[in-house]
């Protein structure tokens, strides 16, 4: 299929889903499809995770924000009709902690029970730490930005996790926590359970301190009565996810090691009903001529050279290219992106990137 499907598919749709491993070029791919969908003429709101500093520079993203703000469009040259476009671009660079605490704060039954989570020592340490928390709050961003309807499209970038399970998994994390053997054993303190959990606190007391241990209790003491919320948004989520209104887009490079972990990333999508509607070739080898005649005077012989292994590595990617796609279920937009000769950080190797990415 053709890029102009790709053009098809985000007009088409108001939640995108980049995913990836890191380092192939998914926060990039992020910004770009963002700045084409406001060019297009609609208000997008970007989700950011990691953009490299002069991206985030370029975007006006100095510092981490929850609320997402205003990236002028205006190219420079005022005349083309870029300028015109009525489109807006919103981004924001994920604050996971603070998304975090919002949700603890609307879920709590009163202020003060919010305060005694968030002034919880165990708190904070795991609102950082527990594995899912960025790719749980990437989620619930996105929910919140969804469901406020104040945009035509959200895209998200999802953190650079290792482990594509934990981003999938991440809509249940908060639910899984509140499930936890010891958060039920002193809720519903039946008497064997609770004579179990004295027990292995007290074990517990002696590894890593009572303190600890007591912070942990208050932890999930102050939970009482927020677990249904949490619970019902998680599906929400999930059900947002797997909605027609929702894409999600793999972005991968053409080398072995990156196409392996895509079609990992693929199949985890797959087993959770959600398909992969794009899949972004980013980085490729330029296309350029093949010859057909090759010159025979001596000073030619490096660039033929060069020549022949830049082919060489051409046809090693397209060898990547097809057994990923082999690999991926569903039948997805394939894009093409080609290496651009220098890194992307700023509006104008965005505008080169997007005439790659949708042949504008
Ligand atoms: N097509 C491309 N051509 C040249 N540089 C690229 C291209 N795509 C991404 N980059 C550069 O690669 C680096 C990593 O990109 P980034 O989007 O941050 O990756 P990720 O989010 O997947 O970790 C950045 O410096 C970016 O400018
Ligand atoms: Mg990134």
């Amino acid at each position: 299929m053709s890029s102009a499907s790709f053009d098809e598919l985000i007009a088409s749709k108001s939640i995108v889903v980049l995913a990836g491993t890191g380092g192939v070029g998914k926060t990039t791919t992020s910004a770009v499809v963002a700045l084409h969908a406001a060019r297009a003429g609609r208000k997008v709101a970007l989700v950011t995770i990691d953009p490299a500093k002069r991206l985030a520079d370029a975007l006006g993203l100095d510092e981490l924000s929850n609320e997402p703000s205003r990236i002028d469009l205006t190219p420079d040259d005022q005349t083309t009709d870029k300028a015109k476009t009525t489109g807006e671009l919103w981004a924001l660079m994920l604050d996971t902690k603070s998304t975090f605490d919002a949700l603890i704060h609307r879920y709590s039954a009163d202020p003060a029970q919010a305060d005694r989570i968030l002034s919880n020592d165990f708190y904070s340490n795991i609102s950082n730490a527990l594995s899912g928390t960025q790719e749980y709050m990437a989620m619930e961003k996105l929910y919140e930005l969804a469901e406020d309807g104040d945009y035509d499209l959200v895209i998200v970038d999802t953190p650079p996790s290792r482990n594509a399970l934990a981003f999938l998994d991440s809509p249940n994390m908060l639910a899984r926590l509140l499930d936890h053997w010891l958060y039920k054993a002193l809720m519903t303190p039946t008497r064997k359970l609770l004579k179990a959990s004295n027990l292995l606190l007290k074990q517990l007391s002696k590894v890593v301190g009572g303190d600890v241990v007591e912070d942990i209790v208050a932890f999930f003491q102050a939970f009482e009565g927020m677990e249904d919320g949490f619970k019902e948004r998680s599906q929400r989520v999930m059900e947002l996810l797997a909605s027609d209104a929702c894409a999600f887009v793999l972005v991968a490079s053409a080398r072995r090691d990156t196409t392996i972990e895509a079609a990992y990333l693929a199949r985890q999508l797959a087993d959770n009903d959600l398909d992969v509607a794009a899949v972004v070739m980013n980085r490729l080898q330029p296309d350029f001529v093949r010859l057909k005649r090759r010159p025979r005077a001596p000073e030619f012989e490096p660039f033929l050279q060069a020549h022949d292994e830049l082919h060489a590595l051409a046809d090693r990617e397209e060898t990547h290219i097809e057994s990923l796609l082999s690999q991926v279920a569903s039948d997805p937009v394939v894009v093409r992106v080609p290496l651009l000769a220098t890194d992307v950080h700023d509006l104008d190797g965005m505008a080169e990137l997007q005439a790659k990415m949708f042949q504008t």
